[in-house]
This record gives structure tokens, C-alpha cells and sequence, in this order.
């Protein structure tokens, strides 16, 4: 981003690096993670405002760990090392950090000192802190005073006598630490000096300016999901170039109820959005007949989207160069960062991603955003909230929810369970509480008596998570009213079902999904 405006964070590993820039955001300051081992030069080429050192797993005395150029002490820019980036601070300027001292959890942090960083908390005043650390720094280099100390950390907060270098041993980008946002205020604002100019209404005037640049006057392709992602990115690159935009929305046949219309309506008739629908749900129906095993439906899902969407980009015609992606600051992220790459323990390959011998040049106009920043862009530009408040669904969708075999006669009994569910689950005003909610279509068939009848139908599985980024997840305290108006609805209004259940596992050790 061209902004003046912007702070640096370098990442040596901490889980928490992506937190410190959502706090730094929040504050509508602009900041990007850059690899911990960045040049001075390089840093001084970026022209950030302030630099934030974030924590990591490492000892500043292990060998082959990530440290920070020592020459980016002198470019003069404020730097705040936390945790690991404060060893290394102290360590760099001579100090002593006392290994293998662990400790977890909360702590009471004690102001000892006045400091910028601490402005508006009072010198004596004891505050929550959140620290998870293994080192520390026992001694503060010389040039070097203390600011902030607990019981166990005679050093917790310390800043530099001749230069703008503060240090904090602890997390205060973490919600454990209740007044960690007015330290990163403090630090972007009185020690940095930047301008809260970072809001949605500014990301859009810039990206429309850098659309046009990238596409000029070229044609540009779009692919639809129906998720907030592609929705945003796509109404963003239509108010930049307009008609020279082509969305292409494909019908797989595994979608939820009233899915396809729901993009029709918003992308035609709302924003008048070129838009091409596809409706290949008989070839991914073809191609799926016999298959049970979730991994084979996804490969299966992800050949055939692809096949249908070059069909459709060679259709939609006018010789598209572009294509538009919905791409996010988190997977940026995650390519650029020391941190290696996690263990797959499901391809989630997205289906709207394309191969790479596609002959198109990519806009990823969201490169730079959270999803939460996501939303708010996609409010600004006035899609729907039902659109940009949705749930993640899945690319492979309905498929690896109808557990089994995936016929047409199962989806068409989830759907309509899944769609009872979730206006339930509305009209109890607690869809924006979820992460995520659906019903799952077990292969099993269960006994039941409707009337004087014996019935011997499906069961139905309802799954409702919170989480903050999908990769851990807790199951959802329904109210068990709610449960109740869920259950004897799905009973008597879906024919084929006899039996609901609710799962309450949590992820970790299950997965969100069933498949
Ligand atoms: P799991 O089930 O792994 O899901 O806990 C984590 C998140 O990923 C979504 N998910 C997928 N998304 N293709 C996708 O695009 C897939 O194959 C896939 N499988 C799971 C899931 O809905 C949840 O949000």
C-alpha cells in the first residue's frame, strides 16, 4: 500500500505475529509482516513509520535462529520488540537475558516508570498482562531503563535513554492482556506518529486506482463461490472497471438452498454485474456416482470445477487476460513468514482455485486484508449483509456433508434440513455468534414411530462451531429451546428424516467438516 502512514512488523515465529497486526490495524494504521531476517536496507527502503519486532519460539543463544539486522537500530524509525524481540534488543545492545525461565499465563505487570508507551496509565498502577515466554531478560542493556517489571520479571517493559527503542517481555497484542490496545495506540500514535488513515473508504479509493493501473483497458474474469471473499473482491474490481468485468458463477449441483439465486440476484440485478451462470450439476453429479471416500469427492470436485470454469472463461469470450482472485492477507502471510508450512490433514484445495498453466495474469485486490476488514470493505461497497456476514462454506460443499455416496435424492433431504437449521438459527438472532453452522446427512438409518407408523429413515447431524480462524473450534451452547424448535421442525417438515442429533465435538481432535 502506498500510504505514508505505515508500520513494519518483523515475525521471528510467534503465533501471535498475525495479532499484532490486527491490533495495529484496528487502531486504522496500515502495517504489513515482513520476514524477521529483513535487511536494514531493506527496511529503510519500505519507509515504515515504526517497527514492531514480534515474539517467536527461539533463544537469542540458540544457533541459526532468526535475528534481526542489528544495523536497523540506528535507521532512527520508534521500534517496540515484544517477547523474543526483546531478547534480541537486549541482546544486541549488550544486555543480559537469563535462559529457561518459563513461564505461562497471567501476570500483574507493575508501571514503575513514566513512559510514552504506557501514556495514560499511571507510574505505580498494576495491570493484566498475558506472558509466554522462555527466556528473559534479567538486566537492562546499558542506554537502557526499566519501565515495568512483575514478580518474577524484574525487567518487563524497558525503553532506550538516546533512541525510540521500547522492549515489553510480554503479549499485549493478545486478548488476555485486557489494556494491550492502548499500548499499541501509544506506540503508533504518540511514539510513531501516525494518523489513523487506514479505514475502508480509503482501501477502496486506492485499490480502484491500482486496478486500473494493473488492467488498463483488458478484460477481466471473476469466479464466483457465493462466499464473502470472491463476492468482495469481485464488487470491488466491478466499481474500478465496470463492464469490462465478467463474473462466472458455476452451479455444481452442491450447493445450499436458494444459493445460485441468491448470486444472481445480488451480483445482476443489485450491483448489475456481468454474470455468467454455469450449470454443470449433472457432470459433477456424473462424475461423483459410486464415490464415498472424502478425499476422491474432493479431487473429483476440484478437476471438474476446473474443466467447467475454462469451458465457461473461453465462453464468456472477449479474450480476458485477467483474472480476479480472492486471495487474503492470512495466506500472504503465511508464504513470507519463517514459519513453516503446517500439516495437511485435508486437501483444501480451494475449487475456486485454477491452474497455474491458466493463461491469465492474477487481481488480487484483497492481498492486503483480514477477513474481518473483508466485511467491512464488502459493507462500504454495499453488498448485503446476508452476503458479507456469511459463514465459510466449503469448495467441495454439500458433498463431503451428504456422508457417502452423493445422489441427488440426499442432497435435495440435507438442503432442506440445512436450510431449516440455519433460519432457525437466525430467527434466534445467534447466526452472527457462530462461526459456522450446518447439518450433515449421516449413512445410517435409525428407527422411528410417526403416527401409528414404524419409520426406518436417515439421521440428520447438526454442527455449530465458534472459532477465530477455523483451525481450532469449540462446539456452540445452543439454548436447548432452540435446539427443540430445530429438531421437531427438521422431523416433521423433511421427509426422509426420523432422528436429529447435535454434535458436540470440539477441533481439536475432530475437524470442523464430518469429511
Ligand atoms: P476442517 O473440517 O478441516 O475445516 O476443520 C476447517 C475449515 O475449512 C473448511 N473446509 C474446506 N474449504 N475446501 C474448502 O474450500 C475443502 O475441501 C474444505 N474442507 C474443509 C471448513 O468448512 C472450515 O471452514
Amino acid at each position: 500500500m502506498e500510504t505514508a502512514d505505515r508500520i513494519l512488523i518483523l515475525d521471528y515465529g510467534s503465533q501471535f505475529t498475525q495479532l499484532i497486526a490486527r491490533r495495529i490495524r484496528e487502531q486504522r494504521v496500515y502495517c504489513e509482516i515482513h520476514p524477521g531476517t529483513m535487511s536494514a536496507a531493506e527496511v529503510r527502503a519500505w519507509k515504515p513509520r515504526g517497527i514492531v519486532l514480534s515474539g517467536g519460539p527461539n533463544s537469542v543463544y540458540d544457533k541459526d535462529v532468526p535475528l534481526a539486522d542489528p544495523a536497523i537500530y540506528d535507521i532512527g524509525v520508534p521500534i517496540l520488540a515484544v517477547c523474543y524481540g526483546m531478547q534480541m534488543v537486549a541482546h544486541a545492545f549488550g544486555g543480559k537475558v537469563k535462559p529457561g525461565s518459563r513461564e505461562y499465563g497471567r501476570a500483574d505487570l507493575r508501571i514503575d516508570a513514566a513512559s510514552p508507551l504506557f501514556d495514560g496509565f499511571h507510574v505505580g498502577e498494576s495491570i493484566v498482562v498475558w506472558a509466554s515466554h522462555g527466556d528473559h531478560v534479567d538486566e537492562p542493556p546499558a542506554g537502557f531503563t526499566t519501565v515495568a517489571s512483575t514478580r518474577t520479571l524484574p525487567v518487563a517493559a524497558f525503553q532506550a535513554v538516546d533512541r525510540p527503542i521500547y522492549g515489553v517481555q510480554f503479549h499485549p497484542e493478545v486478548a488476555h492482556t485486557p489494556r494491550g490496545a492502548e499500548i499499541y495506540a501509544n506506540f503508533v500514535f504518540e511514539i510513531c506518529k501516525c494518523e489513523p488513515t487506514w479505514t475502508p473508504g480509503s482501501f477502496i479509493d486506492d485499490s480502484i486506482t491500482r486496478i486500473r493501473q494493473q488492467v488498463g483497458g483488458a478484460h477481466v474474469i471473476c469466479g464466483l463461490s457465493g462466499g464473502v471473499d470472491s463476492s468482495v473482491a469481485a464488487a470491488l474490481v466491478h466499481r474500478a472497471i465496470g463492464d469490462q468485468l465478467t463474473c462466472i458463477f458455476v452451479d455444481t449441483g452442491l450447493l445450499r438452498e436458494q444459493e445460485r439465486e441468491s448470486v444472481e440476484r445480488t451480483f445482476r440485478q443489485h450491483l448489475g454485474i456481468r454474470l455468467v451462470v454455469v450449470d454443470a450439476s449433472r457432470d459433477f453429479l456424473a462424475n461423483l456416482e459410486g464415490v464415498e471416500d472424502p478425499e476422491q469427492k474432493r479431487k473429483i470436485i476440484g478437476a471438474a470445477f476446473i474443466r467447467v470454469f475454462e469451458r465457461a472463461a473461453a465462453d464468456a469470450g472477449r479474450d480476458a487476460r485477467f483474472l480476479v482472485q480472492g486471495t487474503l492477507y492470512p495466506d500472504v502471510i503465511e508464504s513470507v513468514s519463517v514459519r513453516g508450512p503446517s500439516a495437511t490433514i485435508k486437501t483444501h484445495h480451494n475449487v475456486g482455485g485454477l491452474p497455474e498453466d491458466m493463461k491469465f495474469e492474477l487481481v488480487e485486490p484483497l492481498r492486503e486484508l483480514f477477513k474481518d476488514e473483508v466485511r467491512n470493505v464488502g459493507r462500504e461497497l454495499g453488498l448485503p449483509e446476508e452476503m458479507v456476514g456469511r459463514h465459510p462454506f466449503p469448495g467441495p460443499g454439500l458433498a463431503i456433508r451428504v456422508l457417502g455416496e452423493v445422489t441427488e435424492e440426499r442432497l435435495a433431504v440435507l438442503r432442506k434440513a440445512d436450510a431449516i437449521y440455519l433460519e432457525e438459527i437466525r430467527a434466534a438472532g445467534l447466526y452472527d455468534d457462530i462461526w459456522q453452522a450446518f447439518a450433515v446427512l449421516l449413512p445410517v438409518r435409525s428407527v422411528g414411530v410417526m403416527g401409528d407408523f414404524r419409520t426406518y429413515e436417515n439421521v440428520v447431524a447438526l454442527r455449530a462451531v465458534t472459532s477465530r480462524d477455523g483451525m481450532t473450534a469449540d462446539w456452540f451452547p445452543f439454548p436447548h429451546d432452540v435446539l427443540a424448535i430445530i429438531s421437531s421442525r427438521i422431523i416433521n417438515e423433511v421427509h426422509g428424516i426420523n432422528r436429529v442429533c447435535y454434535d458436540i465435538s470440539s477441533k481439536p481432535p475432530a475437524t470442523i467438516e464430518w469429511e
